[in-house]
């Protein structure tokens, strides 16, 4: 069985991920959706919080049976091998997250000959998204509607309502 690793940090997932999510499916039996727990990018939502929304839209916007979601730890290498995969997946979306992928990819490459990883140009329409530019919009009340699977749009704007009322 063919297992692959999508692992990002997904706060919040976007519809550039779930185009991913989709095309990288039909490249492996089992894909793995791995939620990077303690980011030192200081995630928005917390690890559940993420893993839930993107089965979510899964279950709502996909009919994928192969897809697992799950948070982890530590370096991705490890959780790659320790998950049986072969394949880790990543998206491109412009030159400028070239360089920082292929550093990542080399390295985990040398960690482990085994695991091998697989860049999926994003999609046209979503070269620009960025979960980063979907906070950014959200914090003023702007309109995320384009940027995020319909069924998590509001979840997220009441993150930031939550917050404002604490
Ligand atoms: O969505 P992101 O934030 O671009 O995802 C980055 C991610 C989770 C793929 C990367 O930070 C990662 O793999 N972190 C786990 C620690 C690790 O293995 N780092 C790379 C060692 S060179």
């Amino acid at each position: 069985m063919k297992i692959g690793i999508y692992p990002g940090s997904f706060d919040p997932i976007t519809l550039g991920h779930l185009d991913i999510i989709v095309r990288a499916s039909g490249l492996v039996d089992k894909l793995i959706i791995g939620v990077l727990q303690n980011n030192a990018k200081k995630p928005l939502f917390t690890a559940e919080e993420r893993v839930e929304f993107i089965e979510r839209v899964i279950k709502e916007k996909t009919n994928l049976t192969s897809v697992q979601v799950e948070a982890f730890d530590g370096l991705l290498i490890n959780y790659a091998a320790q998950k049986n995969a072969s394949i880790i997946v990543r998206g491109l979306r412009a030159i400028t997250d070239f360089e920082y992928e292929l550093q990542i990819a080399q390295t985990n490459h040398k960690l482990n000959t085994k695991i091998d990883t697989v860049f999926f140009t994003t999609s046209v329409e979503y070269s620009y998204l960025s979960s980063s530019v979907v906070k950014e919009i959200a914090v003023y009340g702007g309109d995320i509607r384009q940027f995020v699977p319909d069924c998590i749009v509001q979840s997220v704007y009441d993150k930031y309502n939550s917050i404002r009322s604490v």
